[in-house]
């Protein structure tokens, strides 16, 4: 069912890849709520993914760029405003990379040129983008912006490794812009904090399945699925939530605010419970 709830909108969705991230699915719910969509990825991503499908089924034009590079910025806002009509109403930031993830580098053996791009695509592409979009002035009075982020940017995750620094970037970042273009266009800057999900980034985290099991056995309404981001983020994107900036908006079936759950604690207890291995010995687990 839909509801028009971006009727008339403009926006620009990066970082759609494949139909299991988390961006193309919020695209496809923003254009069925009315909005029209410029997409925009790598060229790598582009000859590697299959977003010509996505941007022939709602009919987006695709503007290839590295969220790195300024000038790439610069031809997105500018080419999407030609080719939509009009000025941006909203954009949503679902970019991350991390070099030392892909190369199985741990927290305590990190390669620094990899850090610097893990910061560099993950967290500062967003300050790329406001400052690029302020600078042109390419988003409308009250327009929104939406970067996506995890929980691991405030308390420590096993594995998450070097891009829980970037998240914390990520967030400091929407907090720090979200006053100036506020105070001076009324633009919102917002992060939402999405569940683990099984997407192509997810799945270079270590033990994902893991962590998505954990997480949903913790979070009461279970966990949230790309879908249910995508409706989360149209929401971000229409005007029932104007008066809403710099928050980092939890979406995570309840996990951000709990401690321990019976779930949890049962499947835990299991592995305390003794057993005898095959010559008879107990084991404590
Ligand atoms: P995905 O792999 O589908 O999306 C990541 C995107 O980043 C890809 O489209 C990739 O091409 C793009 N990208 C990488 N380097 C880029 C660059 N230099 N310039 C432009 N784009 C670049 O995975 P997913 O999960 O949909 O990720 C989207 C966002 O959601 C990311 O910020 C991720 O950290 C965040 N997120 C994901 C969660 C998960 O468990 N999958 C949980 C919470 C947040």
């Amino acid at each position: 069912m839909t509801h028009n709830l971006l009727k008339g909108k403009r926006g620009i969705i990066f970082g759609a890849l494949n139909e299991e991230s988390i961006a193309w699915k919020v695209a496809v719910k923003a254009a069925e709520e009315g909005a029209t969509i410029a997409l925009s990825n790598t060229a790598m991503a582009l000859r590697m993914g299959t977003l010509d499908k996505l941007a022939e089924q709602i009919n987006a034009p695709i503007i290839a760029a590295d969220a790195t590079s300024v000038e790439d910025l610069e031809k997105v806002f500018t080419e999407a405003q030609e080719k939509l009509g009009g000025k941006i109403d909203f954009v949503l930031h679902s970019v991350a990379m991390s070099p030392n993830v892909r190369k199985h580098r741990t927290y305590d053996d990190l390669d620094y040129n990899f850090l610097n791009k893990t910061l560099d695509i993950s967290a500062i592409s967003f300050h790329k983008m406001l400052q690029v979009a302020k600078k042109l002035d390419a988003i409308n009075e009250w327009g929104s912006v939406v970067a996506l982020t995890y929980v691991a940017s405030q308390r420590t995750f096993f594995g998450y490794n070097d891009m829980a620094d970037a998240k914390s970037m990520l967030e400091s970042i929407a907090r720090s812009f979200g006053y100036i273009y506020g105070r001076e266009k009324h633009v919102r800057i917002n992060t939402i904090s999405q569940s683990p999900t099984a997407t192509t980034a997810g799945k270079g985290i270590k033990d994902i399945d893991n962590m998505m099991d954990f997480a949903d056995k913790m979070s009461p309404l279970g966990n949230a699925v790309a879908e249910d981001c995508a409706n989360y983020c149209v929401m971000m994107f229409s005007d029932f939530t104007r008066k809403v900036t710099m928050q980092n908006l939890f979406h995570d079936g309840g996990f951000s605010s709990m401690g321990m759950s019976l779930r949890a604690m049962n499947q835990y207890a299991k592995d305390l419970t003794p057993y005898e291995d095959e010559n008879g010995k107990v084991i404590y687990g």
